[in-house]
């Protein structure tokens, strides 16, 4: 049998209590052995959860706990997740997360941390939520050259897109609708200016090409600028505007990375993707084109995806999966200078150019690059 401890009982670290609850047999037999919840570390207390006795607030009962095999860290941000997660992993325990802020900003620190106490650092439902992205990318797909990744990681603008669309609300009402159902926290910030997004980007940047990528080296535009009539003209053209990571490898070796919302035609794979829905199309030079898809976020399909980290560091307990990177800096080159056709607007008019440079594109209100 298995110990482990969830660090943040909130949306994520709930689900990840319930899912090890409920599919209790599940996760045992995945993992070939129990899997025992032993602690629930955080501020708050819960009286009326039925997980109250698990509850502490000191993550130094676990940190000192040699029964404690697994940390669970779900409380986000990089303060004490980071604090935690370095003395969970020089105390010997695997530790597994969703929390792409910590994974994107220290990733190497922490991966060197777990490769050097011979422990796992898992972080799949930092991309993608529930959906499996990261472990095809690294295991499934190592055959491969990665050639580029395009999709939609981003639920809260997905679906406040989709909401101005299909509803025709300005951006304000559709985010206002958004918080109002859940999809939008209270400050939506990182998600409208595409921090979020740049995060997941630079993750599945490091794991595809081995070298680091700084979130402040990608280039980002939010959604915060697109009107209405953008998304009439888009659909009248026979497409859609969706907020898109982008990575591609260049045959110079440069890699280019930027999140930017794009003009996505009909026949794209990812103009079906809709509401808070996630999907990313990873393109290898021997397998083609592959796409996953699937709910990026909310409390049970992200912790599917994190207790599905669990099992696996259980299985690998004694021999740690080597995911990592290096520090070095992944080469970029500047995504202005690739060329590809852009919607424009000014004033009712509404254009698309030939293939160009984002520097040769003619002055204009708004501008869109269109996915090819
Ligand atoms: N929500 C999603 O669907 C989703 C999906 C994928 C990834 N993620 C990522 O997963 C992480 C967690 O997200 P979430 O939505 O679950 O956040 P959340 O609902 O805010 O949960 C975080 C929990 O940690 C608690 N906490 C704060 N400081 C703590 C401390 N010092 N010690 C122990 N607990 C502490 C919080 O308490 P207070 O509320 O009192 O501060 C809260 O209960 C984030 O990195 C997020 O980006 C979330």
């Amino acid at each position: 049998m298995k110990n482990i401890a969830i660090l943040g009982f909130g949306t994520v670290g709930s689900g990840v209590a319930k899912v090890l609850t409920e599919n209790r047999a599940e996760v045992a037999a995945g993992a070939g052995e129990e899997v025992c919840l032993k602690y629930i570390v955080d501020v708050r207390d819960f009286p009326d959860s039925p997980f109250a006795p698990l509850l502490v607030k000191d993550f130094a009962l676990v940190e000192q706990d040699p029964e404690v095999s697994v940390v669970v860290e779900t409380i986000g941000g990089c303060g004490v997740a980071l604090d935690f997660t370095r003395r969970a992993l020089k105390a010997g325990k695997h530790a597994v997360t969703s929390n792409k802020q910590l994974v994107a900003e220290h990733g190497v620190e922490l991966l060197a941390l777990a490769k050097g106490k011979g422990v796992n650092y898992f972080f799949e439902a930092s991309v993608g939520g529930g959906i499996p992205l990261l472990r095809p990318l690294f295991n499934d797909l190592s055959a491969n050259k990665i050639l580029s990744m395009k999709g939609i990681l981003n639920g809260t603008t997905n679906y406040i897109l989709t909401a101005m669309d299909r509803s025709g609300m300005e951006l304000e009402a559709a985010l206002k609708e958004a918080q109002r159902l859940g999809y939008a926290e209270l400050n939506p910030d990182s998600d409208l200016d595409g921090t979020d997004a740049v995060r997941k980007t630079c993750i599945l940047a490091d794991l595809a090409w081995g070298r680091e990528l700084k979130p402040e080296r990608v280039s980002v535009e939010g959604i915060r600028n697109v009107a209405l009539k953008d998304i009439r003209n888009a659909s009248a053209a026979g497409g859609s505007i969706k907020l898109l990571c982008r990575l591609l490898r260049g045959e110079d070796g440069l890699c280019y990375a930027w999140v930017a919302p794009h003009f996505v035609p009909a026949e794209s794979m990812l103009s079906g993707v809709n509401e808070a829905f996630n999907a990313l199309i990873i393109t290898g030079n021997m397998v083609g084109d592959t796409m996953f898809y699937g709910a990026g976020a909310g409390s049970l399909p992200t912790a599917s995806a994190v207790v599905g980290d669990v099992i696996d560091a259980v299985r690998h307990a004694s021999s740690p999966r080597g995911i990592g990177w290096t520090g070095e800096d992944l080469p970029l080159g500047d995504p202005e200078e690739l060329s590809s056709r852009w919607y424009i607007r000014n004033g009712d008019t509404w254009s698309l150019t030939d293939a160009l440079p984002a520097a040769k594109v003619p002055a204009a209100e708004a501008k869109y690059r269109v996915l090819d």
